[in-house]
């Protein structure tokens, strides 16, 4: 035990050493010194490679400590990815304390791009053709072990600060150093060892793979991590991109010259691995601006308890809710949480997402390892736990090489979520609100299927004139008019001809069954308002001057709510 703690202690130490031992080099390499004859046959090459003064905001009494101190027992070995030769030989005057290799790996395919590895839809069911991913070639692990640190140069992309960073070789270079670091820091017998990473590039790692947390010190280009090694696993575990779904549901892509198989989940393995599934995780959602969605809210906790999951349901909410509401939501199984609503800088005053980057305060729960979030416009219907064994961020397809944030397992970290606040002013969201920022922050994401978040939209009118739902889905989430501000009796999505593609019977009845499971008391905040049911009246009049052909302006309503109207 306290030697493991010293040799964490030892390779810590030794890192930052490396970074010094760079630092120092580049810095000295502006003035040749003769008292230093090993730097002499580099110094010009390097001098030309780095014509901009080098940003280093840093005392300089910090170096001068750490070139002072000594220089560790064990012989270190550090595997070099995509960096310049001048990096390396920064350590060659080490030679004997230090070992280092080089690791060779084919670059991917400059024929590619992001969309190939993010397609807007995969064939889920293999029914025509087997989803597959392009390859992003790796090195031969077996060829760099015992490493203990590795030192990658990232590349940065050619965006700009208002987008995420979507670029292949970037993309290909962190998992190279993840796949390397897991290899050489999980060992069969269990003994973990301690593996570091230097990564050089101004914009630093992919958070999405190496998360802040992990970050032990950061200087100028500088990013030094000690990774947990289990949860890097899980990452590299995961499909390379969103063409593929993430394995558990299912399981394909070539996994032969992989060294570590996928784990082989099975719906009845127990729910108490803690590696896949970790203790502390609960499901969560977020009211903010308005009351509108107290009754959703509602209506999706007791339908998460109908599936019989016991975690703990977490609602945020700003100071627009009523006491009165509060407690109702308190009463349906929520643990309520206040917020400061966080608002959206690119929205327009007033309008109907200013506030939606409240949704960010979710990774403030660090309560909680991991979290499904669910929007309040969504009922589940049937058990989703199985889900909290994928890793942030684990989410359906939207359009583009976007994801839906409707519904979305996310990991809460403090340090994530002051950077995501650091960026609010910088990235754009193409909607304004939080589905567009998410997006550009988390560039690599993965792909849960479409029946984990059902959106409730009908395009194909000559097969599915009815708009049946599909079957075996694990939710609905409700576009257009909620069920609760229509009649029981039909969906009104079919009385406005716009929004006939949202309509559907069969998914309004689903929303009604739980309703109707509900206790009286939970009931009462689905009330109609006096101008919710006129809203209703005008356009079943405005669809029965149309004549609108779906003909349910025809029904009549019965829906008791019309005779007892709220406010
Ligand atoms: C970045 O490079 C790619 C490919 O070279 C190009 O398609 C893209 O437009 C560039 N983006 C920017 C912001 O320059
Ligand atoms: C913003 O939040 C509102 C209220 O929760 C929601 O109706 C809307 O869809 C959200 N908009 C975006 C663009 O995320
Ligand atoms: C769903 O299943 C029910 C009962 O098994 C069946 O009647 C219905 O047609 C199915 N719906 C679709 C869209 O397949
Ligand atoms: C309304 O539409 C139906 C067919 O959808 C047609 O038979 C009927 O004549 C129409 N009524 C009027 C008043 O246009």
């Amino acid at each position: 035990m306290a030697s493991s703690k010293r040799s964490c202690q030892k390779i810590f130490i030794a890192s930052l050493l490396f970074i010094s031992v760079s630092l120092t080099f580049l810095v000295f390499s502006f003035h040749p010194k003769p008292d230093h004859p090993e730097f002499d046959d580099h110094s010009e090459t390097v001098a030309h490679h780095h014509k901009k003064p080098l940003s280093i905001d840093t005392p300089k009494s910090w170096f001068d400590d750490l070139i002072e101190r000594k220089i560790f027992s064990k012989r270190i070995r550090i595997g070099f990815v995509n960096v310049d030769d001048n990096v390396k030989h920064a350590y060659d005057h080490l030679r004997g304390q230090v070992e280092t290799v080089n690791v060779n790996f084919r670059p991917v395919s400059g024929e590619l791009k992001w969309e190939d590895f993010f397609p807007e839809w995969i064939d889920e069911d293999a029914r025509w053709h087997e989803p597959s991913c392009p390859e992003v070639p790796m090195p031969r692990l077996e060829d760099y072990r015992d490493l203990d640190v590795i030192v990658a140069r990232v590349p940065c992309g050619n965006g700009t600060e208002k987008q995420g960073i979507r670029d292949l070789l970037r993309l290909q270079v962190n998992l190279v150093v993840a796949n390397l670091a897991v290899v050489n820091g999980l060992t069969k017998g269990g003994d973990d060892r301690t593996v570091s990473v230097i990564f050089i590039g101004s914009c630093g790692p992919m958070q999405e793979i190496f998360r802040c947390d992990d970050l032990m010190t950061h200087l100028g280009e500088y990013w030094l991590y000690k990774p947990e090694l289990r949860r890097l696993r899980r990452m590299v575990q995961m499909p390379v991109g969103s063409c593929l779904i993430a394995p558990y549901h299912k399981q394909t892509g070539n996994q032969e010259n992989q060294e570590y198989k996928m784990a082989e989940y099975s719906t009845t393995r127990k729910l108490n691995d803690n590696e896949l599934y970790p203790q502390r995780v609960a499901y969560v959602t977020v009211l903010h601006s308005s009351e509108a969605y107290v009754c959703g809210a509602i209506t999706l906790a007791q339908s998460i308890i109908q599936s019989k999951s016991t975690y703990d349901l977490v609602l945020l909410h700003d100071s627009k809710l009523t006491p009165r509401s509060v407690n109702g939501l308190r009463d349906a199984g929520w643990k309520t949480k206040k917020i400061q609503p966080i608002r959206s800088p690119f929205a327009r005053k007033d309008s109907y997402n200013e506030w939606n980057y409240s949704k960010l305060r979710l990774w403030q729960l660090t309560d909680y390892d991991k979290l499904i979030f669910i929007d309040a416009d969504l009922i589940i219907l049937k058990n989703m736990d199985i889900f909290f064994a994928y890793p942030q961020l684990s989410a359906s397809p939207n359009d583009k090489v976007l994801f839906n944030s409707g519904i979305m397992v996310i990991e809460p970290s403090k340090c994530l979520f002051e950077d995501m606040m650091s960026k609010t002013n910088k990235l754009r969201s193409y909607n304004g609100g939080d589905q567009g920022f998410l997006n550009e922050v988390f560039t690599w994401w993965h792909r849960l299927p479409v029946n984990l978040n059902y959106l409730k939209i009908f395009f194909n009118e000559e097969e599915n004139p009815d708009h049946q739902m599909k079957n075996g889905t694990y939710t609905i989430h409700f576009l257009g008019l909620k069920p609760w501000a229509c009649y029981k009796d039909y969906d009104c999505n079919w009385d406005m001809e716009n929004r006939n593609k949202f309509a559907s019977d069969s998914a309004h009845k689903r929303w009604w069954n739980v309703y109707d499971t509900m206790p009286k008391k939970l009931q009462e905040f689905c009330g109609l308002t006096k101008h919710m049911d006129a809203r209703i009246k005008k356009w079943r009049g405005i669809a029965q001057k149309a004549n609108l052909s779906n003909g349910h302006w025809k029904i009549s309503a019965k829906d008791p709510r019309q005779y007892h109207l709220i406010q």
